[in-house]
């Protein structure tokens, strides 16, 4: 049997408002010891406002977290000295050479002299920063602050490290090198880092928590939110005649298990359907059955596997946009009655 896991990081229906803005509106996760989380959600989501309270950075408004126990109301200076931040605009003192600003990093956190010399070449050869480090932090590329930014983060050795946006204004093969680099360092930290990128989380993180309007939405492993969360995604072509298009999905859209049915666009002679179901049963036999009972010629009929991408589209999407999506295909399907009548 495995051990009990640690839980490292824990937050307790956390909230930030400002003013009317629920930044972070009653979130609770956890994070294991040695686990890599991936922090998903849309421009706004929360997804920093939760990571500067984990960082001690910014107070709750309610609720509390705790980082290797320790609360952030109570224990920050403990928190602070256990982790490692990587802010989304990585504050640096700008006029300082990539050495001289290592350095006093070091010196803020308390690392002895005789240590400091090897910890801080450790870190130049982890980020690659061989090449700059001589260099003026304010004028070297975005990517290259980037890499700053991690020795920064990482220098002192800490046991969890958040990361808001590691790979964001990195080129590609940088992005490949961090995610590499992230990868290694979750088999001995605790990691979470934040992204809209699918396939970072998808490469790098064990679990994702997704966040959409300071809420989390969900939570679990990439391939888990895509297998149980969703449901199928079916193409259905059929021959056009006369006036079968809104009976037709009148009677894909009656199947049980159906959850959405739209008319997409089609060739001509052709009308097609993108429907969306329920739970993960598979129904290409009621939906030909349906096609057929309306007399209806089948072309073509596929069952398609929700990609993370629909998964996040799915669950981010505003209540708004669902709503009005809504109101449109019900007024679709009155006005293709009456069409019929
Ligand atoms: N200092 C602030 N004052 C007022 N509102 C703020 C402040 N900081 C953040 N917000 C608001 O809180 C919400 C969450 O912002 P946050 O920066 O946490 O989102 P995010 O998920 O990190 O987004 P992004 O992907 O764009 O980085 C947004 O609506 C934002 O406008
Ligand atoms: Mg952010």
């Amino acid at each position: 049997m495995t051990q009990a896991r640690e839980v490292m990081i824990r937050a307790v229906d956390l909230s930030k408002h400002y003013g009317s803005t629920r930044a972070v509106d009653g979130i609770s996760f956890e994070v294991f010891r040695k686990e890599v989380v991936g922090f998903l959600g849309p421009n706004g989501a929360g997804k920093t406002t939760t990571m500067k309270i984990l960082t001690c950075f910014l107070a709750p408004t309610k609720g509390d977290a705790f980082v290797g126990g320790h609360s952030v109301w109570e224990q920050s200076l403990e928190i602070r000295k256990m982790l490692g931040y990587l802010p989304e605009d990585t504050p640096l003192y700008r006029d300082r050479t990539v050495l001289e600003y290592l350095e006093f990093i070091a010196d803020v956190r308390g690392i002895e002299r005789d240590a400091r010399r090897a910890k801080i070449k450790n870190m130049v050869e982890v980020c690659g920063l061989g090449t700059v480090i001589g260099r003026v932090v304010g004028e070297l590329s975005k990517g290259f602050r980037q890499r700053v930014g991690l020795a920064q983060a990482m220098i002192h050795d800490p046991e969890v490290l958040i990361l808001d946006e590691p790979t964001s204004g990195l080129d590609p093969n940088q992005i490949a090198e961090i995610r590499a680099l992230i990868k290694e360092l979750g088999k001995e930290k605790t990691v979470i880092l934040s992204t809209h990128i699918l396939p970072e989380v998808q490469n790098t993180c064990g679990r994702v928590v997704i966040i959409n309007q300071g809420r989390l939405v969900a939570d679990g492993a990439p391939e888990e939110l895509q297998a149980r969360l969703e449901g199928a995604h079916y193409h259905v072509v059929v021959e056009k005649s006369d006036g079968n298009a809104a009976a037709l999905k009148g009677t894909l859209q009656g199947i049980t298990g159906v959850k959405t049915c739209n008319q997409v666009e089609a060739p001509e002679r052709e009308v097609a359907f993108a429907i969306d179901t329920v739970g993960q049963a598979d129904l290409r036999r009621e939906l030909r059955l349906a096609v057929e009972q309306n007399g209806g010629g089948l072309l073509e009929l596929r069952r398609d596997a929700l990609s993370l991408e629909d998964v996040f589209r799915k669950l981010t999407v505003s209540d708004d946009a669902v709503e009005a999506r809504a109101r449109a295909a019900q007024a679709e399907s009155k006005q293709g009655a009456a069409d019929n009548a």
